[in-house]
């Protein structure tokens, strides 16, 4: 509810306060003077009060409202909030340093930027009716064929294959080249677990190679490495929406003749030398999970560069059924289908992917700007010819730093800005942690720790963005004083 809604002037009668809370249904109004200064307080208990000891509806709210109030400054924290709400006070009226009405605060409305959330405001809507209203709510459809049309018109004229999520795609694309069994497939150790979790689902043996401390991605010199005669493939995966140094990693495949799986779950919209990513190996994969740069709610996408391969995977995704004789099975599939109401959702947020990449580029801009100064700050940085979709802007706060990420983290937290740390080295988990040489391993370990995400959502307000960089200020202020 808007602030004007439970706000009067000191002049307003007795019966428009009246109107004004029978409204907002909160027994409560904030009496304001003629400049718009806070000078006090009327509850329904008041009013009431004040028309039985015989004031009468054309009374003026200033006569009878309370001076004794409690207030807090606009920039108050949650934690301070929270201290002043109890069962009596449920609401409170936050003033600027002129003691200006600017805005209110409740337990339900306490300030909460989230670290990522879906933009809906397209077509999203008007394509699921369609739908709903034509019947077209299963896995065929005119929205699975379009997005996929999409999808490989935007990355070279791949084959592209909707799936239910981006873990399955991940799963189908190695399916689909025939990876399992006693091959090794070459992992990063920094990931979400999927890309890992899908190795694993083939029975092939992941292979865990350590990243590059600057790009967080997987490191190309570090990768020849642990190459085997096992080998089969290497599943670049490019982290937050930074590039891997897909030049090297493909020379690399080229040399030991190698698949090359790209996990692009955070990264639809980046590019390498102006191609986008997903268009260099033999398959990539994205996600439209809920944070994901667009979504469908839960959704996914397989690219394969082999026509031959993107059929098979059709089947594989559809059961393993014969696609020319149907209910018959020349193989165990899995049924990994999209729904058309999910595509359709999708289709309408792909035409809206470059604005959000736009939007999420300006947002990365302006954290860079405030965090470039600092020497124990590393900003995400855009090497060879890349440009990051900055998924979620996620940067390191180095050892020399005069704060902790953990303490970075908990005072924006209390401000009601949440953040996510970088994920764990894999091969420290309990299912992970026969895979990889440990001892090779330390960078990804190290900058585990180091790192955090910033809200990355594309609907965060150009003063939300500054809120949230003025609050990094005046903590790294703060610490730097104190040292
Ligand atoms: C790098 C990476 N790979 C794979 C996935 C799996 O995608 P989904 O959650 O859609 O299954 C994710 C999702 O968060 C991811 O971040």
């Amino acid at each position: 509810m808007e602030i004007r809604h439970l706000t009067v002037t000191s002049e307003d009668s007795l019966e428009s306060a009246m109107k004004i809370l029978d409204r907002n249904a909160l027994g409560v109004l904030f009496v304001i003077d003629n400049v718009g200064k806070l000078i006090g307080i009327a509850t329904d208990g008041d009013i009431r009060r004040a028309l039985l000891s015989g004031h009468d509806l054309k009374s003026q709210t200033g006569d009878i409202m309370n001076e004794n109030f409690i207030s807090l400054p606009a920039d108050a924290d949650n934690a301070t909030i929270i201290k002043k709400l109890d069962n009596k006070i449920k609401i409170i009226p936050l003033v600027d340093q002129n003691n200006y009405l600017v805005d209110y605060a409740t337990i339900s409305r306490l300030r909460r930027i989230p670290i990522a959330s879906p933009l809906l405001g397209g077509n999203e809507l008007s394509y699921v009716s369609d739908c709903i209203n034509t019947n077209w709510i299963s896995s065929q459809g005119k929205y699975v064929q379009r997005f996929e049309e999409l999808f490989s018109a935007s990355h070279n004229g791949m084959s592209a294959l909707a799936v239910s999520n981006g873990t399955v795609a991940l799963h189908v694309a190695l399916k689909a080249l025939k990876i399992g069994g006693n091959d090794e497939v070459i992992v990063p150790n920094l990931t979400f677990a999927a890309s890992i979790n899908a190795v694993l689902y083939t029975g092939a043996t992941p292979v865990l190679v350590d990243v590059d401390a600057l790009t967080l991605n997987i490191d190309p010199q570090k990768i020849e490495d642990s190459i085997t005669k096992k080998t089969k493939a290497i599943m670049p995966v490019h982290l937050y929406g930074q590039v891997c140094d897909m030049d090297s990693i493909m020379e690399i495949a080229r040399k030991h003749s190698l698949l090359v799986i790209e996990d692009c779950a955070e990264a639809l919209g980046s590019t390498y030398r102006n191609r986008p990513v997903g268009t260099f190996g033999d398959a990539a994969t994205f996600s439209f999970f809920g944070n994901k740069t667009i979504t469908t709610g839960e959704g996914g996408m397989v690219l394969f560069n082999d026509r031959e391969v993107a059929k098979y995977a059709a089947v594989l995704r559809d059961h393993g059924m014969n696609k020319t004789k149907r209910y018959w099975h020349d193989e165990i599939g899995f049924n990994y289908r999209l729904t058309n109401i999910q595509a359709a959702i999708g289709v309408a947020q792909f035409e809206r992917l470059q604005e959000f990449i736009d939007k999420k580029r300006f947002i990365a801009s302006i954290y860079n700007e405030t965090l470039s100064p600092y020497d124990f700050i590393q900003i995400p940085i855009e090497i060879n010819e890349t440009k990051n979709s900055y998924w979620l802007y996620t940067f390191l706060i180095k050892e020399h730093a005069p704060f902790t990420s953990q303490q970075l983290v908990s005072f924006l937290s209390n401000k009601g800005i949440e953040t996510r740390p970088i994920f764990y080295p894999l091969h420290i988990m309990p299912p992970y942690q026969t895979f990889g040489n440990h001892a090779s391993l330390s960078v990804s370990t190290k900058v585990s720790e180091m790192g955090l995400s910033l809200p990355s959502s594309v609907n965060l307000h150009e003063e939300e963005i500054r809120y949230i960089c003025n609050t990094i200020e005046s903590f790294i202020n703060q610490r730097t004083v104190i040292g």
